[in-house]
């Protein structure tokens, strides 16, 4: 299954795509299959070195790829991302938000300035890259798609994570309400909520923080009995980034294997 070619290259033809946390792990896969599908794509992070490495195995693909070092965190930066994405591709049309960050520890001990930086990054970040880009495709009148990377978690809260929860959930707020507010504009905005996937990202930082016996319980709090795989997360979100999907918005879909389910109602023994 992995490297299955599911969508044609058609399918996000003259497109163009702005994925934040592009660089690597889970954003640079999802980068890889919109472009696979035919979209430009401009990945955006803060950290040069893999932003340049990513770019450079896309275009190999004959993905056409840029890349843009910003901090979502800051305005002049965001404002600077679509700038140049436009100068570059001339317009866009996908806008993925993905870049989070956060780390773990007991609420109680939070400091101000450990809250306010998750809290920076997931809420605020993702704000102005959404209203940056939202005013571009207004203002290009051809509609337009974001699509917010959440957590599998929200409704039922994640402990140690309290801001990263209470961020992510302030992301699906504002799902909803631009789901609303830019239908006029033919503007889909939608969200997933990945359970765990390990990548060499942000995810196995989340997983080794509660060592190999947290994957484990996970996997065996997983219906599916897995943790997902990274191109199974880049096939929805390049669904809900295309045409394909034209009559979704203000969704909230959950990718992870069951996870949220718990162990259900068991009637029946469970057998592998
Ligand atoms: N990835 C994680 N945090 C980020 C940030 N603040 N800006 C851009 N990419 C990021």
């Amino acid at each position: 299954m992995i490297g299955m070619k599911v969508f044609s290259s058609e399918l996000l033809k003259d497109m163009v795509a702005i994925v934040t946390g592009g660089g690597t792990g889970l954003g640079k896969k999802m980068a890889q299959e919109l472009g696979q599908a035919g979209a430009s794509v401009m990945l955006v992070g803060r950290r040069e070195d893999p932003l340049r490495a990513t770019q450079q195995e896309l275009t190999e693909m004959d993905i056409a790829c840029g890349y843009v070092v910003a901090n979502i965190r800051n305005p002049e930066d965001v404002q600077r991302t679509v700038s140049e994405t436009i100068r570059v591709f001339g317009l866009v049309n996908i806008l993925i938000n993905n870049a989070g960050g956060q780390f773990v520890q007991p609420a109680e001990d939070f400091s101000v300035k450990g809250w306010k930086a998750v809290i920076d990054t997931n809420l605020n970040g993702t704000f102005y890259m959404t209203q940056a880009v939202g005013r571009q495709m207004i203002k290009q009148r051809e509609g337009g798609v974001v699509l917010n990377i959440l957590v599998n978690f929200l409704h039922r809260g994640a402990s140690g994570i309290a801001h990263s929860v209470a961020a992510r959930n302030g992301v699906y707020g504002l799902t909803k309400t631009l789901a609303v507010e830019w239908a006029k504009y033919q503007i889909r905005v939608n969200a997933v909520g990945p359970g765990l996937f390990i990548t060499e990202g942000m995810m196995e930082e989340m997983a080794s923080a509660g060592g190999p016996s947290f994957v484990e319980t996970v996997r065996q709090g997983t219906p599916l009995k897995r943790t997902g795989r990274p191109e199974e997360l880049a096939w929805l979100a390049t669904f809900l980034c295309s045409p394909a999907a034209s009559y979704i918005t203000g969704e909230y879909i959950r990718i992870d294997g069951g996870n949220s389910l718990g162990g259900g109602i068991q009637l029946l023994p469970e057998c592998d």
